[in-house]
């Protein structure tokens, strides 16, 4: 039996989502396509046979014939989507970030907790694709296998090519260093407790906004992470992870495995976005859903609670904007 699939926003995300469960996913149909943008979703819709486009979001949530959902449309409307597939019982994979403020990731958390009880299988997915690209699940099992001693500090760098319109230092937080702070928790397995920002120069191609920027974080046994976020990098799309542990460091590989030599040089080629980098991680975390649902057990995807911790490291990032890297206490409500 197949899980019928309806996504809701078909932008550079949606669609390749809903183009990795068609192609690579077994187990799933995309059945409805909804955007704000009718023509996206009929352009999408002609490459997957089978599929409809719908008039509505809500159209997609409430059709009978859909067994689970996707939600890739801007960041505002995750929530008040999340909620309505609750209300009606429907897996839901959303993409990051759950809200745009922890006030609404929380509430999130609570309608999940009404609607399945204690002892149901989560409804609430989140797109941390991270945890399932092969170098960072590798780096996970061998924390959790001790395999060199205690982790002592991680070095992350997030580098792409150039920012969107209408970045700010804020934004480019919640947006995009949001993967590493729900990857830090989870490959350490303990909670950040403290953050600081730092200044360094911007690079001169930026306008309006602090690139890059730098944090630390601080784990609950001193684990101390320095985070390089540096969205206009220009040279490519560059994902960097190295742990240091006491009796040695574990690092991510390039993700190209072919090197090129030509006109005098010997080289790889970093990828444009984040597409490329991470297509496995896309599918292979969309397999773990879908498997999930079919057999009707807890997936091992990010949750609505991992979700909100992320959130609330974001706030205290942001609270400690122009502290000058003065650590601030990171503040974590009750779920
Ligand atoms: N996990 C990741 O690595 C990752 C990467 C990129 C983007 N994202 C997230 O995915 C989401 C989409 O980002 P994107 O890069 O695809 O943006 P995008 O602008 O390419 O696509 C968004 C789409 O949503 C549509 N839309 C607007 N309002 C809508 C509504 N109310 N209902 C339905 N559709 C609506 C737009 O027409 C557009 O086609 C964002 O929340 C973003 O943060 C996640």
């Amino acid at each position: 039996m197949s899980v019928n699939v309806g996504v809701i926003g078909t932008g550079n995300m949606g669609a390749h989502h809903a183009l990795t469960l068609h192609g690579y996913v077994s187990g799933a149909r995309v059945t409805m396509l909804y955007d704000a943008d009718a023509q996206r979703a009929e352009d999408l819709c002609e490459h997957i046979p089978g599929a409809k486009v719908a008039s509505s979001a809500l159209q997609v949530v409430d059709d009978p014939g859909t067994d689970a959902l996707v939600i890739a449309s801007p960041d505002a409307t995750h929530a008040p989507l999340v909620l309505a597939a609750l209300r009606v019982g429907k897996p839901v994979l959303c993409e990051k970030p759950l809200a745009p403020t922890t006030a609404e990731c929380a509430a999130v958390v609570q309608a999940e907790r009404q609607a399945v009880g204690n002892a149901g299988a989560p409804l609430v997915s989140m797109g941390f694709m991270r945890r399932f690209d092969p170098g960072y699940a590798e780096i996970k099992a061998s924390l959790d296998a001790r395999a060199l001693g205690l982790p002592l500090l991680v070095h992350c760098a997030s580098r792409g090519v150039s920012s969107g319109p209408g970045t700010t230092t804020e934004s480019a937080i919640v947006g995009s260093a949001v993967h590493e702070l729900d990857l830090i928790p989870w490959l350490l397995g303990e909670p950040i407790v403290a953050v600081g920002w730092h200044r360094p120069r911007s690079a001169g191609q930026v306008d309006g906004f602090q690139d890059p920027q730098l944090f630390v974080l601080r784990s609950r046994s001193d684990v101390v992470t320095t985070v390089e976020l540096f969205l206009n990098a220009r040279y490519g799309y560059d994902i960097r992870c190295e742990v240091v542990c006491e009796g040695g460091t574990l690092s991510l590989g390039h993700p190209r495995a072919t090197v090129t030599n030509a006109e005098q040089m010997h080289y790889l080629l970093h990828p444009l976005d984040w597409r490329p980098r991470f297509a496995d991680a896309y599918r292979l975390e969309l397999q773990e859903w879908v498997t999930s649902i079919a057999l009707d057990r807890p997936g091992t995807l990010a949750g609505a609670a991992d979700a909100t911790r992320a959130a609330e490291v974001a706030d205290a990032i942001i609270a400690s904007i122009g502290t000058d890297g003065r650590e601030t206490a990171v503040e974590y409500q009750a779920l």
